[in-house]
């Protein structure tokens, strides 16, 4: 199974989940920078997981321009997982979050992600995760392997 996990990080802890998630996976994973992926690098893919910080209730500039170039471009077979990293303060909510608004982009082009967006938790803007985080990703990685290895 060929799997590629994207991510945007500005402070590191998106890169920290999305790198425990991709060793968490096992076959043939990949892991790239928003700003370094090209539409090549998602043909050809089994298993597509995307995550952003959540800037302003979205993802981040780099991840929509990403998608913005990807769109239309996906091979139907190609499954879908999302995630972002949040914050846990209650004022945020009214914005909505990256997670959410990466699974409306995946609807729209025809894809249902195989689990529900998934957020991870920072303590403050430029972090730390909250403790456990980290394993939380692995374990949230290696499900979403399993499930699409069965
Ligand atoms: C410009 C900016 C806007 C942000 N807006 C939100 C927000 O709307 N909701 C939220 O939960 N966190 C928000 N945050 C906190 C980020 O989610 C947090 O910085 C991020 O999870 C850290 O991930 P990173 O280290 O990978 O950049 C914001 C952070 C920045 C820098």
């Amino acid at each position: 199974m060929k799997t590629l996990v994207i991510f945007d990080s500005l402070y590191g802890n998106t890169e920290i989940i999305a790198r425990a998630i991709a060793e968490a996976i096992t076959g043939d994973v990949k892991v790239l920078k928003a700003d370094d992926a090209r539409p090549l690098d998602i043909s050809d893919i089994d298993l597509l997981i995307i995550g952003s910080p959540t800037q302003g209730g979205r993802h981040t500039k780099s991840v929509e321009a990403l998608l913005t170039e990807i769109s239309g471009t996906f091979d139907k077979s190609t499954k879908i997982a999302v995630f972002d990293t949040r914050m846990p303060a209650k004022w945020v909510k009214i914005f909505g979050f990256a997670a959410g608004k990466l699974a409306d982009f995946f609807k729209k082009e025809g894809f249902e992600p195989v689990v529900p967006p998934e957020p991870f938790m920072v303590e403050g803007a430029k972090g730390p995760l909250k403790e456990g985080e980290q394993e939380r990703a692995a374990e949230w990685g290696k499900n979403i392997g399993r499930m699409i290895n069965a």
